[in-house]
């Protein structure tokens, strides 16, 4: 082997001096999540009056992304594979831009050149005795996106948790290094509201012992995470979690015991959340990360039997299209696994696919379940692909069901103050005379 320290050595920069590498016109890829390299963001920042027209992209992130800030217009421009909070003002106002792609699909942009990478921003913890390398808190797109690059900055952080599975890259393939050490950013979950707890209860109804399961982040997973206590045998195959399950580990509820595939794992591509799940995964070999490549694959995730899918939505029309990255034609978050998932679990033996949402926003003013979805509004999981839609008033299975018996399914889930209005409106949609 050889002298990786040496090499380590000799690829040490200063954040500014690393970020010397970016050129006008180039595509910079960030790490996803937690492990945004903030430090790198800051010095990409600096180097803005000598370029124009970087585009930054990325899936989802936390902290900041100064990037996006007016300021920088013609320097960079954020292109979003998934919108997150801290991007969303800049690509509604026309700052950003957004991509909506499969979770799964995203690594075969930059692999088949059609998204070629020139730089990734990656973090990384410091190296181990054969200088190896973890990428922490997520691989999800970001360990392909470092290997795809041309140019590969990482910077190390041992506040940054080790993680297992194929989380590692080597001395080696990096061109820079930075070393700067911060605390993470953290993800705190909305309020857990009690129709997010009704929700929670019609869903842990539908999950059986046994189960694999993928939930997300937010106030509807939390609430199920939270109503499953009494239940046995539960597993994770998941592209991402949040603190929300540790108490299903501490209390024995997941053992993992009976997956069909990776028993004994919980299969992730990252984590977002608290210091108390960063501090839970680290040197944790329970948690098997994988990239969304994989993960995500319907093919795969139906290969867990029991496989149980639970993704939010914004809004689901009287036939069943369900959006979820848009309110209107604003760009709201992005499609990331919903599809994978939802036909993952629904090829998979005793699967149980799940869109759960609340059934008004805005305090009660607006029905979530509606006639027609709002103009320029972007269908996420279409309408063949849906099967059971909960709400805090029921939950019902669409699969094979024709559109007059899904109008009056959903309208049985709507808030009953809307149930009248669009029952006259799914007359006219659906009654032909
Ligand atoms: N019309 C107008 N506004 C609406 C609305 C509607 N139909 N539905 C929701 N909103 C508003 C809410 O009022 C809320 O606004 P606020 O922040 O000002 O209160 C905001 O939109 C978010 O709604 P909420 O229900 O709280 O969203 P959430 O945080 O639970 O996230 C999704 C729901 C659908 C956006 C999120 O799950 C997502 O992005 N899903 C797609 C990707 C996915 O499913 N991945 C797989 C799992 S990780």
């Amino acid at each position: 082997m050889k002298n990786w320290l040496s090499v380590y050595e000799g690829r040490r920069r200063t954040a500014a001096q690393a970020l010397e590498a970016v050129q006008s016109g180039h595509r910079v890829f960030v790490h996803m999540g937690a492990a945004a390299p903030l430090p790198l963001l800051d010095a990409l920042c600096g180097h803005a009056d000598r370029l124009q027209d970087v585009e930054v992209l990325h899936c989802i992130t936390i902290g900041n992304a100064p990037y996006t800030d007016p300021c920088y217009c013609g320097k960079f421009r954020h292109n979003a594979l998934f919108v997150s909070g801290n991007t969303r003002c800049a690509v509604q106002q026309g700052r950003g831009d957004y991509i909506p792609v499969f979770l799964h699909e995203i690594e075969g942009l930059f692999t088949s050149g059609i998204l070629p990478l020139d730089v990734a921003l990656i973090q990384c913890t410091p190296p181990d005795r054969f200088g190896f390398m973890s990428l922490g808190t997520g691989i999800d797109i970001s360990l392909t996106a470092a290997r795809q690059a041309r140019h590969l900055i990482v910077q190390v952080n041992p506040r940054l948790p080790r993680t297992c599975g194929d989380t590692m890259l080597h001395v080696e393939e990096c061109h820079a290094i930075v070393e700067a050490t911060h605390e993470l950013p953290e993800f705190l979950q909305g309020d857990v509201t009690p129709a997010h707890r009704a929700i929670a209860a019609h869903v842990s109804a539908l999950i059986p012992d046994g189960a694999t399961l993928q939930i997300g982040v937010g106030g509807i997973p939390e609430a199920v995470l939270a109503s499953l206590a009494n239940h046995k045998h539960l597993g994770i195959h998941t592209e991402m979690f949040s603190d929300g399950i540790i108490p299903l580990f501490e209390s024995g509820v997941i053992t993992n015991d009976r997956k069909s595939l990776h028993p004994h794992k919980a299969v992730t591509s990252f984590v977002l959340g608290t210091r108390a799940i960063y501090d839970y995964i680290d040197n944790n070999p329970v948690f098997e990360f994988l990239t969304n490549r994989y993960t995500n694959d319907p093919y795969v995730i139906a290969q867990n039997d029991r496989m149980v899918a639970v993704n939010a939505a914004l809004e689901v029309d009287l036939s069943g299209q369900v959006c979820s990255d848009s309110i209107g034609s604003l760009p709201f978050s992005g499609v990331g696994g919903q599809v994978d998932f939802i036909r993952g679990a629904a090829r998979s033996k005793g699967g149980v696919p799940i869109i759960a949402l609340p059934a008004t926003a805005k305090n009660g003013a607006l029905t979530r379940i509606v006639p027609r979805l709002k103009p320029g509004a972007g269908v996420v999981t279409s309408r063949a692909d849906v099967h059971w839609v909960v709400t805090e008033f029921g939950a019902v299975n669409l699969h094979g069901r024709n559109l007059r018996q899904r109008a009056e399914a959903l309208i049985g889930i709507a808030d009953p103050k809307f149930q009248s209005e669009l029952q006259r409106e799914a007359a006219v949609l659906f009654q032909r005379s």
